[in-house]
């Protein structure tokens, strides 16, 4: 079985500082790094910015900086955010780095030497937001079908001939049902395939920054195009031999949102076939979030700042209310009282509460040890450790179509009867009848604990560290091959706990 695993996220325009948008794709992203990695996959997690095309050279231009000066300030934000957000990212590409360049003409120069892109003359219009060409009957009302702001383009430009692929693409979605995810977004993407395609115009002429087209470089690569071949160039394209390439393309996932869908799902499989090289196995395309109900915009003022929320609620706790909130695929609102409930609901009162109790009543009762393996389960016992072995094929198969939101729900409708089965078992009142069974009920409770943190801890990785160090879990002993039945808890010394995820009263 393949056990390597290549994830990446879109690549940030650096026009603009980082908000919550991008801080979403990337958290979704670690969360499913982390997850493989822990279940004994090697992986690749890429992420980076994308610092050519004309809204960059626009934005660098208003703050009377070079688009690379610009691009090296707002580049290093998103790369701060990386650490803020604890992403474990393997690499963070920059499209104007070297070995992007180098990539990118590389690609351009297959594609033009396998006959796909041709010289001709661009007419229409050009959503600079977007960084997307829009035909006439796409225009409503004056504007793209994003809402975006249209101009009127005339110049030379290299085109791609994108036409021609549309049978291949939509035989390719046909055979490949999970290619795009969500399954409601695919046959949104068919239905525009089926459509008709029209040749791509893949190179400009009326501003400079960008990657030089091979042999005239008069022209730029159009920046999707160059922004597009950052996944390949991050694993070393075109050196098709060398072991990252060899070991992680195709990739195994382009998380994007729903706005970027068709760039990845339409243009970059077409721009593969024809430069002969496989396809990425899955685009899933993740809703957005507006603020308190309303879109978020700069114009509105209500662009949602990662680093603000994450000072006031703490990180582990903005992971996991984006990825709980909402189901992963559909659109979301990022309101206060929501994050709250979350807060005070699933990670003080479920999770919290379960571990204060139980590590404390250890450290209390049982000399500061856990408790010795309990031998024999009764039937209460049995039906309820059996949930806990389940639990971890039903996570997976969660993560491996990326619905986060029913992963946790699995996860915290367990702790949920963790907790019932304390209140059950009154270990406290065993104390004083029996003391024997006390110390099986907290065991029991304890290798649970451990359990649950385990599996929490790509969503939650500083929190459920904590847990796993309050029980004195060894740092080798956390990866998912410990959930199985053969690993139990050991009879480790403990700390006196203290509270993980404390009460946020506003
Ligand atoms: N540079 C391109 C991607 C190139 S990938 C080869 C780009 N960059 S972006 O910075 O504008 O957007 C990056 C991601 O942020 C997109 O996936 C987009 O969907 C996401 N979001 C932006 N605003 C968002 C919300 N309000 N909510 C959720 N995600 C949103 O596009």
């Amino acid at each position: 079985m393949d056990k390597n695993y290549y994830i990446t996220t879109p690549i940030y325009y650096v026009n603009d500082k980082p908000h919550i948008g991008h801080a979403y794709t990337s958290i979704a992203c670690d969360v499913l790094a982390r997850f493989k990695r822990l279940d004994g996959y090697s992986v690749k997690f890429l992420t980076g910015t994308d610092e050519h095309g004309q809204k960059v050279e626009k934005a660098a231009k208003s703050q009377n900086k070079s688009p690379l000066e610009y691009a090296n300030f707002i580049s290093k934000d998103f790369n701060t955010l990386t650490k803020t957000l604890n992403l474990s990212n393997d690499d963070f590409i920059r499209t104007t780095e070297k070995r992007h360049i180098l990539a990118a003409q590389s690609l351009w120069g297959k594609l033009y030497e396998n006959k796909h892109i041709y010289l001709d003359k661009y007419a229409g219009w050009y959503a600079l937001r977007d960084e997307a060409f829009y035909s006439e009957k796409e225009i409503i009302n004056g504007k793209a079908p994003s809402g975006a702001d249209v101009s009127w383009v005339e110049e030379e430009s290299y085109f791609f001939d994108l036409s021609k692929w549309q049978d291949k693409l939509l035989e390719f979605y046909d055979k490949n049902p999970n290619f795009i995810l969500p399954k409601s977004r695919m046959n949104e993407v068919k239905s525009f395939v089926k459509g008709g395609l029209r040749d791509l115009s893949v190179s400009r002429t009326s501003f400079e920054w960008g990657v030089k087209v091979p042999n005239n470089h008069k022209h730029i690569m159009y920046v999707w195009l160059d922004a597009l071949t950052n996944y390949l160039s991050a694993i070393g394209y075109p050196d098709t031999l060398e072991n990252e390439y060899v070991n992680f393309w195709p990739a195994d996932i382009h998380m994007v949102g729903k706005d970027i869908l068709r760039f990845h799902a339409v243009y970059w499989p077409a721009f593969l076939m024809a430069a002969e090289l496989p396809l990425p196995k899955r685009i899933f395309a993740h809703g957005w979030w507006t603020n308190e109900g309303k879109k978020i915009s700069k114009s509105e003022g209500n662009v949602i700042d990662p680093l603000e929320i994450i000072s006031s609620y703490g990180l582990d706790q903005i992971r996991y209310f984006l990825l709980r909130e909402v189901p992963f695929g559909s659109d979301g609102d990022f309101s206060k009282t929501a994050l709250l409930a979350r807060i005070n609901g699933d990670l003080s009162n479920d999770l919290g509460n379960l571990c204060q109790r139980v590590i404390s009543m250890i450290y209390k009762n049982c000399n500061g040890s856990i408790p010795s393996k309990c031998e024999k389960l009764n039937d209460r016992d049995i039906i309820f450790c059996n949930k806990s072995i389940v639990l971890y094929e039903k996570v997976k198969n969660e993560i491996d179509q990326q619905s986060f939101h029913e992963a946790i729900k699995l996860i915290w409708t367990f702790i949920s009867d963790a907790n019932k089965y304390v209140d059950e078992q009154a270990p406290w009142k065993l104390r004083k009848t029996d003391e024997k069974r006390m110390n099986d009920v907290l065991w029991i409770l304890a290798d649970t604990i451990r359990k649950i943190a385990i599996i929490v801890q790509p969503f939650m990785p500083d929190s459920s560290t904590k847990i796993l160090d309050q029980l004195s879990i060894d740092i080798s002993e956390r990866d998912f091959s410990y959930l199985d039945s053969k690993h139990v808890i050991k009879t480790n010394k403990i700390n006196s706990p203290s509270p993980i995820f404390p009460r946020i009263e506003e």
